[in-house]
């Protein structure tokens, strides 16, 4: 795999799967830039890569995915300093146990997972069409299948319960592919969404109790695992007819839950999420 010439823009590339898909990818030579929210969890990760990866092209930049007015302002640092992106992979996720909210007033996981990752995808619009072959790569979920898209709960209006609005959040990663992949149909942009297996990483907290539940339960896969399929969708030759599909953790096409085949909900979600946007930052 040699995509030296390659841009590749990851969010959350601190922590769990996103940093393992930033290392294996700055091993392919690609350019990475890595889209985080803390500055020093963010250098510790850069140094991290560049102590295994020998000549690792590394870039950090700022993103607070719970403030849109940071989407637009990380998006515009973005297309200046690269104005040729080739994959953008929404990777960042939350998934607190008690309801939180987002700077503009939405529900932390709605606003986070799905609207922020909306905006940037939309913001990066024409750095990414200037690449000819550009791939938007959605971390989604197999708790997709759990979601239903509320949408009266975005807002936090409706009692929160934390998978429930995971499964919200990830069916909306799903849904906004589908529609995604169905408006690029003729330029040359594909995208997919990925379950990338249950993987043992931050997602729950970085407390003692989050630790000791994924000894316990042996199942879960190492991070380096867990970026596989990202990493396989990021550089594969010949996955292009296969834009808009739901992947799961072997890299392998899935059908994924009823909703998430859903066109005209995907519509409606699409419209709202513009809606949404429009109206701040
Ligand atoms: N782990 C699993 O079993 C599993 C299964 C299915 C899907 N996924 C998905 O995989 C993706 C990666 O998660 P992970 O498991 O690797 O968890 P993780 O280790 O907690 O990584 C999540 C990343 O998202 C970042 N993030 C959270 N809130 C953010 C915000 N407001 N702005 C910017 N970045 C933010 C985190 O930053 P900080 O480090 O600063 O918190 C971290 O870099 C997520 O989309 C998740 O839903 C995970």
């Amino acid at each position: 795999m040699n995509l030296a010439s390659k841009t590749i823009v990851i969010t959350g590339a601190n922590s769990g799967i996103g940093l393992e898909t930033a290392r294996a990818l700055a091993q392919s030579g690609a350019t990475i830039v890595m889209a985080c929210r803390d500055p020093a969890r963010a250098e510790t990760a850069r140094a991290d890569i560049a102590a295994t990866v020998p000549g690792a092209k590394l870039e950090v930049v700022g993103l607070d995915l719970a403030s849109l007015a940071d989407v637009r302002r990380c998006a515009e640092l973005l297309r200046t300093r690269f104005p040729r992106i080739d994959v953008l992979i929404n990777n960042a996720g939350a998934l607190p146990f008690k309801r939180q909210m987002t700077v503009d007033g939405f529900e932390m996981q709605f606003g986070v997972n799905h609207l922020a990752h909306f905006l940037l995808t939309d913001l990066l619009m024409p750095a990414l069409l200037a690449a000819g072959q550009p791939r938007v790569i959605n971390i989604a979920s197999l708790l997709h299948h759990i979601g239903k898209i509320d949408f009266a709960s975005f807002r936090g209006e409706t009692p929160y319960g934390a998978f429930k609005a995971y499964g919200q959040s990830k069916l909306c990663n799903v849904l906004f592919t589908r529609e995604l992949a169905r408006r690029h149909q003729n330029d040359g942009l594909v995208t997919f969404s990925v379950h990338p297996g249950p993987v043992g990483t931050n997602i729950m907290g970085r407390g003692l109790l989050n630790r000791t539940l994924y000894r316990l339960i042996g199942a879960y896969m190492s991070p380096r695992r867990g970026a596989h399929t990202s990493v396989y969708l990021a550089s594969a030759d010949g996955i292009e007819a296969t834009s808009g599909a739901y992947y799961n953790e072997s890299a392998k096409v899935k059908a994924g839950s009823k909703l998430s085949n859903d066109d005209a909900l995907a519509k409606r979600l699409w419209a709202e999420s513009e809606r949404l946007t429009a109206a701040i930052g």
